[in-house]
């Protein structure tokens, strides 16, 4: 940004982003998201609902953490409730950072009033009177709104104190700038970094449930999650367990980006098939798919006329179809769908290596350094990877890759590090061919490796 300003650009042009609607793929009564929203509807309904009610219904909703960890969030709202404290906190993990997603900065752009309610539901049902809105740097932009929105809130009587009327349910929201470091998405160094610390993960000796903010229990939930509460409260649970599948109920973001001509966010109902997806974005003669949180596991080869067999990351046998549902289910989350919902296409011309290399490059800078594994593994696997784009690789160095991708997966403190490699991996299992024929012949080979002892 620096250099840019000192190019003369604008400040203006530099931070503002277009505005992306939401496309919706699902009838209308079937959005979850894209219906009008009017502020408060969902608070009205909690003067009928104790807050042990409000979770059971949050429970019984199936509701999953959306920011890709799909931990379900009424059974994190109730261990922090059970637990005796008298000061508990609710933190919006509002830290997307996730390589190719920005669903969440779309719901923040337009619909920060419906995260305002799902924060003070949680609130209400946990027994929270503060929330705390954690918003990555590269969305400062979105911070006025954010705030007038909490302005607008406090307005209309629908935070500050006794809300609704209900005695002592009180609730207060601040946001928490963050300083642009991917690392902090991870709950425990979002954390730190609220409390002004390193922001650094912990080994999780502890569940923020137990002992988060200032060492008291604290619910982290992302920007989607939240706003699917006031909804779920909203529709009731009959109507909200009609849409998605039995497994997982209601719809999802996505984040297109690629080679397609339909980018942008997609609201989808969960189940629906990914041939049908990739239709309807116009995936362009896509190869490679991209669909997961922390680094993108290699989905499939794409082609609509058959199945697609792999392996995943654990060597189980999988079989993906591409009739198969988009759902939360143990299939899917084996081939990447345990994601914040990024979607990235690469057609045919895309070179697999250099984007596996952008991808190692992305962990190398955001590493927080701790783990030696992580810190110094992913910056030896960008030389593997240039290695092999130089065609100065052999057999010897794809064997190393997949040892050393899996003491990183194996050996590092946190998400970051244990996800890191996935797209290597995944893409070395996949497409064993684009590394291969970059592989020294068995003479070229011999010649290099003198070069390196003589090095
Ligand atoms: P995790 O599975 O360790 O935890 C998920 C959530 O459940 C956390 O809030 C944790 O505190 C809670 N939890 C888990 N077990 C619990 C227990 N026994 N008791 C109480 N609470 C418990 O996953 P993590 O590391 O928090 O998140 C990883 C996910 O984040 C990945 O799947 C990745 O896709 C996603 N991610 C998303 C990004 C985005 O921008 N949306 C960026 C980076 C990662
Ligand atoms: Fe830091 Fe990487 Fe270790 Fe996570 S795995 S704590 S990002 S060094």
């Amino acid at each position: 940004i620096i250099e840019k300003l000192k190019r003369g650009e604008s400040l203006d042009s530099l931070i503002e982003l277009p505005e992306t609607n939401i496309r919706y793929t699902p009838p209308q009564e079937k959005t979850i998201f894209l219906k009008n929203f009017t502020p408060g509807t969902s608070l009205k309904s909690l003067t009928k609902f104790s807050p042990e009610e409000v979770i059971t219904i949050i429970k019984d909703s199936r509701l999953k953490g959306r920011g890709g960890a799909f931990f379900p969030t009424g059974l994190k709202w109730e261990l922090c409730r059970n637990n005796p404290s008298d000061q508990k906190y609710i933190i919006c993990n509002a830290d997307e950072g996730e390589p190719g997603t920005f669903k969440d900065r779309v719901l923040l752009q337009q619909y920060a009033a419906l995260l305002i309610e799902g924060m003070t539901v949680a609130g209400y049902a946990i027994g929270a009177d503060r929330g705390i809105i954690y918003l990555r740097a590269e969305y400062f932009y979105l911070k006025d709104q954010v705030q007038n929105a909490i302005e607008e809130a406090h307005r209309n009587a629908l935070l500050g104190k006794n809300i609704m009327g209900i005695e002592n349910f009180n609730f207060e929201i601040a946001i928490h700038m963050g300083a642009g470091a991917y690392i902090c998405g991870e709950e425990t160094a979002l954390i730190h970094s609220i409390e002004g610390k390193r922001g650094e993960p912990s080994t999780k000796e502890y569940f923020p449930v137990e002992k988060g903010f200032l060492g008291k229990p604290t619910i982290v939930n992302n920007v989607e999650t939240l706003c699917a509460v006031p909804r779920i409260l909203e529709m009731g649970l009959e109507k909200y367990l009609a849409i998605g599948t039995p497994m997982t109920p209601g719809t999802k973001l996505l984040s297109v980006s690629g080679d397609c001509h339909k980018p942008g966010i997609y609201e989808i109902e969960w189940g629906m098939k990914l041939r049908d997806f990739l239709k309807l974005i116009e995936a362009e003669n896509p190869r490679v798919i991209l669909f997961n949180g922390y680094a993108g596991e290699i989905l499939s080869k794409i082609d609509f006329d058959r199945e697609i067999s792999g392996e995943n990351l654990l060597a189980e046998h999988i079989q993906f179809n591409l009739n198969d549902p988009i759902e939360y289910s143990r299939k899917m989350s084996a081939v990447g769908l345990r994601s914040g919902g990024s979607f990235m296409v690469f057609n045919e011309k895309r070179d697999l290596l250099e984007i596996l290399k952008n991808i190692t490059d992305f962990f190398v800078k955001e590493s927080c350094g701790v783990c030696v594994p992580c810190r110094t593994g992913n910056f030896l696997l960008t030389k593997k990877i240039h290695k092999i784009e130089l065609c100065h690789a052999d057999n010897k160095d794809l064997d190393e890759i997949k040892e050393w991708s899996t003491i990183i997966k194996q050996s590092s403190r946190c998400g970051l590090g244990k996800t890191s490699t996935n797209a290597l991996l995944t893409a070395l299992l996949k497409f064993p061919e684009e590394f291969r024929k970059c592989l020294l012949a068995d003479s070229d080979y011999n010649q290099a490796f003198d070069l390196d002892k003589a090095t």
